[in-house]
């Protein structure tokens, strides 16, 4: 019988614009040997992320590339199939950063168990993973809401937006979303309570924004920039807050903007306006992850914070979902079920 393989799926080429499914190359490697002082996880679900874009490139970030012929980085959601770690245990489920493959080896550092009858274990990708406290914490640090301001936010029925919106009701804002065609608009609205959600897609997209916003708006949690924030700029009131947390509208992008000069312009508002800008990467807060839980995990739980799970089948169907991603084709947060929940070994 031929030995089992380990499934994985490496970067194959730096993308130029946006990436192609030539990019990714699908593998089989030898399937790692558990070692002392480590465990063999294998993966059930991979979160896809946007950021993922910015690591197939060589330029200077926050955190370094992916290396061609490297397995693609990412969130995981794991079960424990062999251990030497005394804090984890056959059947465990985890969540890591094993990235995109079957099985990985694991010390323990950076792993979360998860209590599966809490919440559905995909969550902690989502809702109650990096995303939903990537919404929680850049609004409460940085938009820091009160009752009866406007919060704008666009993406908004994605991961990260629609967790800020549904927060900021909660605090007794104003919500509006943006989001991209007449479904999802219903969704932020009919199911998320957002007041109101315009298509960016729309001609009339700027006009719309601004009578969705009568009074301004305090904070703009920034998902997306060029066009969208073209039309919530000149909306934005005096001290007004801006969550910078992603510019998803660029990262396929291989050259600057059209109009870089206009950043004088953009200072002249800051400066008239005091607006707050602050660009943040949500481990920044990472210390306030028992905080973000303890918070967001019982309004999950109640129902009052919702979500929704674009799940795809089959880590060879990633690439796709990831290029889709960054074109908006997703409806929720993307997950790829890479192994089945219920069938341990
Ligand atoms: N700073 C941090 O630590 C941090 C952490 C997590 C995420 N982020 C950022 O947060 C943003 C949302 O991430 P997410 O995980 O929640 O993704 P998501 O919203 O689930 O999916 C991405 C969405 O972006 C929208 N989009 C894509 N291209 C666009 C464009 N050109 N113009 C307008 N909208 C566009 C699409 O929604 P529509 O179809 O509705 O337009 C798409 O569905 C991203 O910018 C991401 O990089 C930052």
């Amino acid at each position: 019988m031929a030995a089992p393989m380990n499934r994985q799926i490496v970067l194959a080429a730096r993308p130029q614009g946006e990436p192609k499914e030539t990019d990714f190359q699908f593998v089989e490697a030898r399937m790692p040997e558990a070692v002392p002082a480590k465990m063999l996880l294998r993966t059930l679900y991979l979160s896809l992320d946007p950021y993922m874009r910015g690591r197939m490139s060589a330029g200077p970030s926050y955190a370094a590339p992916v290396e061609i012929d490297a397995v693609m980085g990412g969130g995981t959601v794991c079960r424990v199939e062999a251990s030497q770690i005394n804090e984890f245990a056959v059947g465990d489920i985890v969540e890591a950063y094993t990235g995109w493959q079957e099985f990985a080896l694991s010390d323990g550092r950076s792993v979360r168990k998860l209590d599966p009858t809490i919440a559905p274990i995909t969550t902690a990708l989502g809702v109650l993973g990096m995303p939903g406290m990537t919404a929680w914490t850049g609004l409460m640090n940085i938009g820091q809401p009160k009752a009866g301001e406007t919060l704008v936010v666009a993406a908004a029925s994605g991961a990260v937006g629609s967790v800020v919106g549904q927060l900021a009701k909660l605090k007794g804002c104003r919500a509006v979303g943006i989001a991209g065609g007449e479904r999802k608009c219903r969704y932020v609205v009919d199911e998320l309570g957002f007041d109101a959600c315009i298509d960016h897609r729309r001609g009339d997209f700027p006009d719309a924004l601004k009578a969705a916003c009568p009074k301004g708006i305090d904070i703009n949690f920034e998902n997306v920039g060029g066009p969208v924030f073209d039309a919530v700029l000149p909306l934005l009131n005096t001290f007004a807050r801006v969550p910078l947390c992603g510019l998803i509208a660029h990262y396929n992008a291989t050259e600057l903007p059209a109009g870089i000069d206009r950043a004088p312009l953009l200072m002249r508002q800051m400066l008239t306006k005091r607006l707050t800008m602050r660009g943040f990467i949500v481990f920044d807060f990472a210390s306030q992850q028992p905080d973000f839980l303890a918070e967001v995990g019982p309004l999950v739980r109640d129902g009052r914070i919702k979500y929704r799970e674009d799940i795809v089948d089959g880590l060879e169907n990633a690439p796709r979902a990831l290029i889709g991603l960054l074109r908006g084709e997703n409806f929720g947060k993307v997950i790829v079920r890479v192994s089945p929940e219920d069938q341990p070994g």
